[in-house]
């Protein structure tokens, strides 16, 4: 008995930005130079009244329109989200009541960003193998928009809004095989929303900085150290994919498709020419939708399936890492 994924299915929110207004507002980058970098040619941005949860509704009721499931069956629901609708209740329970769920339903949001849909596999694969549950939903949304600061040109060509929701349910052979998973929290504040907790309130009329790269933001707004990230992704993720190899007793020649958290081109690059993987096996789907931090992997395995790149059967690495910071890594035989 073992855990698998019985589909993935998303969505995005309508408005979009692409480039040429992007190259408005950062004139030093022209459209191309940003497609060239980033991989990214629009970003879904949230509307105003737009929240996490509506974007995993839409995701989650696609899924259960286009799957043969019987959504009484799902006994847990687990959220993912750094941007959820209320500091309390927990939107999973807005959700399991919005989705129409059973009230036996267990549900529970977690907060983690770029490595949230590894430990959400992790965590389904648990209550299922443990015989919690049967049938989990994994959602994972954000709308990192609402942080950004219109101006600050570290992050505003790579994030943009979505949600992604992955059916996870009891089967005879698992296919969510080996996982890894990491921490290091020395580099909390190199990803970061600093306001906004109860360390620190959300400052009224803040005003807006400056950095020495042009980049302008609020302390109520995202910031990036899009360098100090860049390097601990280059130390981290090559160390979490051997941990994994290793764990499993694979090499990396035997895994068929790669989906590594579709952060940016650039850093996605650069991690696969240091891993020394081939082009063909190594996913890379943003260009439609940017960096939507928890849901790349399940966007871009939707995507892969789609395609045709994943057939049943593939043995699939995904690799998540990011905010934190916080890695990991799995397994997964593609039904
Ligand atoms: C942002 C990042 C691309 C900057 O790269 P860098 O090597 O550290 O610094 P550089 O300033 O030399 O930038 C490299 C190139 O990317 C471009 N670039 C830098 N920041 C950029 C941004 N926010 N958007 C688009 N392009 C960017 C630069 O113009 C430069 O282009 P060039 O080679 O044509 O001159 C890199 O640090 C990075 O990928 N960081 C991780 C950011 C991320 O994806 N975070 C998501 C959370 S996991």
């Amino acid at each position: 008995m073992g855990a698998s994924i019985l589909a993935i299915d998303y969505h995005l929110p309508a408005a979009v930005v692409d480039n040429t207004e992007l190259a408005s507002a950062f004139p030093e980058w022209s459209a191309e130079q940003l497609e060239a970098k980033t991989g990214i040619v629009t970003r879904h941005i949230a509307a105003e009244k737009e929240c996490a949860s509506d974007l995993a509704f839409e995701a989650a009721s696609t899924l259960l329109a286009r799957v043969p499931f019987d959504r009484r069956k799902v006994d847990f629901l687990l959220l993912c989200t750094q941007s959820p609708d209320y500091f309390l209740p927990t939107t999973a329970c807005l959700l399991q009541d919005r989705l129409g769920l059973p009230v036996t339903c267990g549900a529970l949001d977690f907060n983690l960003g770029c490595s949230g849909f590894v430990y959400g596999l992790s965590l389904a694969k648990g209550l299922i193998e443990s015989h919690q549950a049967s049938a989990v939903l994994l959602l994972t949304a954000e709308t990192y928009s609402k942080f950004m600061h219109p101006l600050d040109k570290s992050v505003q060509p790579i994030f943009g809004d979505g949600a992604a929701a992955t059916l996870i349910v009891e089967t005879p052979e698992t296919g969510i095989g080996e996982l890894v998973l990491g921490t290091d929290g020395r580099g909390w504040s190199n990803l970061i929303v600093p306001t906004g907790g109860t360390r620190n309130p959300t400052v009224v009329d803040a005003a807006a900085e400056a950095d020495s790269q042009g980049s302008c933001r609020t302390v109520n707004n995202l910031y990036m150290n899009g360098p100090e990230i860049f390097a601990f992704t280059l130390q981290a993720v090559p160390s979490v994919v051997e941990r994994l190899l290793a764990k499993a007793r694979l090499t990396a020649n035997q895994i068929d498709v790669f989906v590594f958290h579709q952060a940016n081109k650039y850093m996605l690059e650069h991690l696969r020419k240091k891993l020394g993987i081939a082009p063909e096996k190594f996913v890379i789907s943003m260009s439609h939708c940017g960096n939507t931090v928890s849901s790349t992997i399940p966007i871009a395995l939707r995507d892969a399936e789609a395609n045709g790149l994943l057939k049943s059967g593939s043995k699939v690495m995904v690799v998540g890492f990011g905010v934190g910071y916080s890695w990991g890594a799995g397994l997964l035989t593609w039904r």
